[in-house]
């Protein structure tokens, strides 16, 4: 264990994340009495140029009026590109001052934006004596992101957590595809021809370096990664697959930009009766070594020693958050 320890960030449950366009107010109402662990909702890219300003209006009403409890409520906010990000802060933190949990950034390129975001988020607090402090969230959608993200993970103490932003990273990096989520056909692989001649073809996951420098970054600094948007709301086999990569890697949780696929992400992020199963056994055995001086076991034939501990801890643990 290196001597450099960075805390971690609030242990919210964080397996869903559901997204909620600030335009539609009977939406923000129908979310707010959804499944989700977390609800951002949006004035940013579900939200037309016109609508702006009305979002942010929707959005201080539903935060002051509705009954939020039992859900982390995340405000998604135009970009430090746009001349709507400093209106989104000041008049929905002001309008609603200790209602929101998560102020989220999209297409966070450097530190120094997470820095202004904090400083203005700063400011408002003080004069607001808003009774909350306001805790961070970077999307990584950038090519410019990606480069500097153990910068942008480490940028302030309000960090919580960092999202993969696969459609607007699929633009920034000029990936030739349009979909937004999921395997492309193209990237695949061809095998060899065997002997009879026949070759397969294995569909690879483009966005495995992504998803996984993503979880390191945000491991490395005690932050929650989390898998973005899957586009194909239809397709609910291809949203399970794709959570369940990211999940493996090391992700807390997924987007829902539907109703639909809260509960999935809700259900696919909990480790299984048969996986805590599994960890506790490793755990017991672990402890009858420990007793007779060992380091090492063997358990249902594979060898486990002190670090399969701290594996089986990580799914014992998270199956305790999620039973609350
Ligand atoms: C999310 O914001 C995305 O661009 O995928
Ligand atoms: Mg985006």
């Amino acid at each position: 264990m290196s001597f450099t320890v960075h805390d971690q960030a609030p242990a919210r449950l964080n397996r869903s994340e559901q997204a909620v366009p600030g335009s539609n107010a009977r939406f923000i109402e129908k979310a707010a009495q959804g499944n989700a662990d977390v609800v951002f909702l949006d004035l940013e890219d579900a939200v037309a140029p016109d609508e702006k300003e009305n979002a942010r209006k929707n959005i201080i009403a539903a935060l002051n009026d509705l009954d939020w409890s039992g859900k982390t409520v995340s405000l998604r906010i135009n970009g430090l590109d746009t001349h709507y990000m400093y209106r989104d802060l000041v008049e929905v933190l002001e309008g609603a001052p200790g209602k929101l949990d998560l102020v989220m950034v999209p297409k966070v390129g450097t530190a120094a934006d997470i820095y202004t975001v904090d400083c203005l988020i700063t400011q408002i607090e003080a004069a607001t004596k808003a009774p909350k402090r306001i805790g961070l969230e970077a999307i990584i959608e950038t090519a410019l992101g990606m480069a500097n993200i153990d910068a942008i993970a480490a940028a302030s103490p309000r960090m919580e957590s960092l999202h993969f932003g696969v459609a607007d990273y699929a633009a920034s990096t000029k990936a030739a595809t349009t979909g937004i989520g999921g395997p492309n056909p193209a990237y695949g692989v061809l095998t060899d021809p065997a002997e009879d001649g026949h070759r397969d073809y294995h569909w690879g996951d483009m966005w495995h370096y992504a998803i996984a420098r993503m979880v390191v970054a945000a491991r490395a600094h005690g932050l929650r990664p989390l898998d973005g948007p899957f586009g194909d709301i239809q397709d609910a086999e291809g949203y399970k697959a794709q959570a369940r990569r990211a999940r493996v890697l090391g992700c807390e949780g997924k987007w829902a930009i539907h109703p639909s696929q809260t509960d999935l992400a809700n259900d696919l992020f909990t480790p299984s009766e048969a996986e805590v199963a599994k960890a506790k056994a490793i755990l017991d055995a672990m402890d009858e070594a420990k007793k007779a001086g060992r380091g090492a076991v063997t358990l249902d034939g594979r060898l486990i020693d002190i670090a399969s501990i701290k594996q089986a801890e990580v799914m014992v643990h998270k199956a305790a958050q999620i039973a609350g």
